[in-house]
């Protein structure tokens, strides 16, 4: 793993946002997995500004999110697919057509996680993988303890996930499943991009980094990938030894 510590927040984000420019630039068709999150949030703003102010086209992507709340359709306002439409999506020259969330309102949810498998398969893999961490060490969903050749499947989120999610959902009562690729799938992209702000998330970054694999740190798994780049404000780097 390759980690790079920026002084500030911004900086972090700047470096996200220019590494994921670099591959849609640098690929005829580039595939992107894309995540979601309040951090992730500022990555869509500074790549939204690289449209509108470098002309960063993305007509010729093709995009898999990593994961979505089990019961929500993308027109519910908490839902994934909704997130990525106001942020990104809608605000870029991505063909709407191009862009993949599992869906979370799927009659059969075994069906849809294989036929997210598939259609990644078909596109040719991931290029690029954005990835966040939750305080519980998941990446996508997959919570503790989730295996390192885990697949897309749907997955009951842990207590401390709910905790840090459910502001989002203010009065509403908040899912607690979710379909989510799995570590093994986030693995099979060529590249992994993770990042994570704030001293909030300072103890399970060092846990990802410096502890052992372990299914129950789900991040830690990145360890094993040949091309996975972490980068982290000051701030959540601060329990790092090194
Ligand atoms: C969410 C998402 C993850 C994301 C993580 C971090 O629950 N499913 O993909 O990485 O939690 O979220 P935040 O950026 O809000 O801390």
């Amino acid at each position: 793993m390759e980690v790079v510590v920026q002084p500030s927040a911004g900086a972090a984000v700047e470096l996200v946002a220019e590494i994921i420019g670099r591959e849609v630039q640098a690929k005829s068709r580039p595939v992107l997995g894309l995540a979601a999150g309040r951090t992730m949030e500022a990555v869509y703003a500074r790549l939204v500004k690289k449209y509108r102010a470098e002309r960063l086209d993305f007509s010729h992507c093709r995009t898999f999110n990593l994961d979505e709340y089990v019961g929500l359709t993308g027109a519910d306002k908490h839902s994934y697919r909704h997130y990525m439409n106001r942020l990104f999506f809608n605000q870029v020259n991505i063909n709407l057509r191009n862009t993949h969330l599992p869906d979370g309102a799927a009659h059969n949810p075994a069906a849809e996680c294989e036929g997210y498998e598939r259609l990644i398969h078909e596109a040719g893999g991931i290029d690029l993988q954005l990835l966040g961490i939750g305080q519980s060490g998941h990446i996508g969903f997959n919570e503790p303890p989730s295996d390192a050749s885990s697949r897309t499947r749907v997955v009951t989120l842990a207590p401390e996930t709910i905790q840090q999610n459910a502001p989002i959902f203010r009065m509403d009562t908040m899912p607690s499943r979710a379909i989510t690729m799995g570590v093994g799938t986030i693995l099979s992209a060529r590249k992994c991009l993770l990042l994570a702000i704030g001293e909030s998330k300072a103890d399970i970054i060092r846990r990802t980094i410096e502890g052992p694999v372990s299914a129950n740190v789900p991040a830690s798994a990145l360890q094993l990938h040949s091309h996975c780049i972490i980068v982290l404000d000051e701030t959540a780097a601060s329990a790092l030894s090194g």
